[in-house]
């Protein structure tokens, strides 16, 4: 017998798509663990799914995954991994300018393809001074081409002669004359430096750099076997590395607003570090405030598309779509959004303000949506799962926590009762304030010896191994939940997910629940 209620059962009445859940939801707030997706029919295999996405019209990633700008989370170990799993790391600024900046280099001249304006040395410079440089620059490598002051190449200093014992020696006299090093013309490399290269160093025994120059012997780049060695390695690996029009890694910098004693706004300080950020080639520079949707950070954000009009910027943080449409129109790329998810956040604790992520995100995502900007998930993300739900409504996700406890996370590792921790501390927390964070929660930096308010605690996670294994398991989870939704790229996934509410008892339902858990997951 046909159930009466049969002809008007609709499916998608109890599953429903972001923009019929949400505003069916006006009135609480949600997140992560509140929903629920709904399966859809799929000819999606996870393996098959594309995970491509984009910062910005000229910053691409092959992982939706941003490492946070925190000092327990992202300098430029982390960032180095970050990029070379398809993501980005964003280094944070509780540093000096100049050692962020020097971070920044660190990553960029990781790998390349071909470099197009390598480090040179004078012949005149004494091997000293190309020893101090090394240190002071932090460089890994220690072979430099050797110019005259208009670009002429006259020769190849070689690692071997780069020893303290020779400080004394000019590279004139120490360096390999122009005459015996082999250069190959740049109308030879292009198009295809990678293979061109590859064929070069197989031809030439024990050559280890390739040196490219033009007509009049100007030196037009460089290329080193160990990053074509690594490149051609990376083709076979699943997570391919995030990198710009030159081969190099991708990297963000985070930079703080900097004011005056008078209140105004320290323009000049700002676009130093900025101009020096960007002779390195840094990829994006992230505004980051505890409230970005203020006039001060819009005034930064303004600036700095001003003077760099082809700056990836980064703002944040906001939780409405009136703030993501503020900050893209001072010309933000990208906006994050968070306030209070981080799991070491206390921002509505002490200031009772702040969204539940989800709700953030589908209010944020209509305000993207109005002014063709990105948006990034902040905070909160405790699983894949998390990531699934939250790249339906935004284009990339920022992660502190889960990251923090890793090896390529700054900081010692603590050996308590036979475990192994690292410190995972929130900018907002005194200790990080003291360090320089106070100005992104609205403090003055000179009023660290004040009594400052926290906005995030002090903690630690326990160790996890290499961040590149975390990012392969998040991946392969967002990967699982695309196949699911049966989406086979990121676009799919927004278009296709269906919400519904889920019950405290949905949830415990949703874990592993009345077994004895012999194995550990990971
Ligand atoms: P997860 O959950 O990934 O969150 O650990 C990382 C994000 O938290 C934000 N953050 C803070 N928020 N007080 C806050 O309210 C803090 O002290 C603090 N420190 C970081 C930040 O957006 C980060 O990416």
């Amino acid at each position: 017998m046909a159930s009466p209620s049969k002809d008007i059962f609709d499916e998608n009445l109890f599953y429903k798509s972001a923009s019929a859940f949400f505003n069916e939801h006006q009135d609480t707030a949600l997140t992560y663990d509140d929903v629920s997706l709904a399966t859809n029919y799929s000819e999606v295999l996870p393996r098959d799914t594309k995970l491509e996405t984009s910062l910005s019209d000229r910053i691409k990633l092959n992982i939706p995954i941003i490492s946070s700008d925190m000092d327990t989370v992202t300098e430029y170990r982390m960032a180095i991994a970050m990029a070379t799993s398809g993501g980005m790391g964003i280094i944070h600024y509780n540093m000096p300018y100049r050692e962020q900046v020097s971070q920044v280099t660190r990553v960029k001249y990781h790998i390349n393809g071909l470099l197009p304006n390598p480090i040179t040395v004078q012949p005149e410079q004494y091997i000293g001074d190309v020893i101090e440089m090394i240190e002071e620059k932090g460089y890994k490598f220690r072979t430099f081409p050797v110019t005259e002051k208009d670009g002429k190449l006259v020769g190849l200093l070689g690692s071997r002669v780069v020893k303290a014992r020779y400080g004394h020696i000019k590279v004139a006299e120490a360096m390999d004359p122009a005459s015996t090093v082999l250069t190959l013309h740049e109308n030879d490399i292009k198009p295809n430096p990678i293979d061109v290269a590859d064929k070069f160093f197989s031809k030439h025994l024990g050559i280890n750099k390739l040196l490219v120059v033009d007509d009049a012997h100007h030196l037009k780049g460089l290329v080193s076997i160990s990053d074509i060695e690594r490149i051609n390695a990376e083709k076979q690996s699943v997570l391919k590395p995030a990198r710009d029009s030159d081969f190099r890694l991708l990297v963000g910098a985070a930079i703080s607003t900097v004011w005056k004693e008078d209140g105004s706004l320290d323009k000049d300080a700002i676009l130093e570090h900025v101009t020096n950020l960007c002779t390195e080639r840094v990829d994006a520079v992230a505004v980051s405030a505890a409230h970005g949707h203020s006039a001060g950070i819009g005034q930064v954000v303004k600036l700095l598309r001003s003077e760099f009009p082809d700056l990836t910027i980064i703002a944040g943080n906001v939780t409405s779509g009136s703030g993501v449409e503020y900050l893209a129109d001072c010309g933000a790329d990208a906006i994050k959004v968070g306030q209070g998810p981080g799991s070491i956040c206390t921002t509505r604790v002490v200031a009772g303000v702040g969204i539940p992520q989800l709700s953030a995100l589908y209010n944020a995502s209509q305000g993207a949506e109005k002014k063709g900007v990105r948006i990034i998930a902040d905070g909160g993300i405790t699983k894949s799962g998390d990531i699934v739900k939250a790249m339906t409504l935004a284009d990339s996700v920022m992660l502190g926590g889960l990251l923090a406890g890793s090896r390529e996370a700054p900081g010692e590792i603590i050996e308590i009762n036979n475990k192994l921790y690292k410190e995972y501390r929130g900018m907002g927390s005194l200790s990080a304030m003291k360090k320089g964070s106070a100005a992104r929660y609205g403090h003055l930096k000179k009023d660290t010896a004040r009594k400052l308010t926290a906005e995030g605690i002090e903690g630690m996670k326990e160790v996890r191994g290499s961040v590149l294994n975390i990012l392969a398991e998040m991946s392969g989870g967002l990967q699982a939940g695309m196949g699911y939704n049966g989406a086979k790229n990121l676009e799919e996934l927004r278009d296709k997910a269906r919400f519904v509410r889920i019950s405290s008892a949905g949830m415990k339902e949703s874990a592993p629940h009345d077994v004895i858990e012999v194995a550990k997951r990971s």
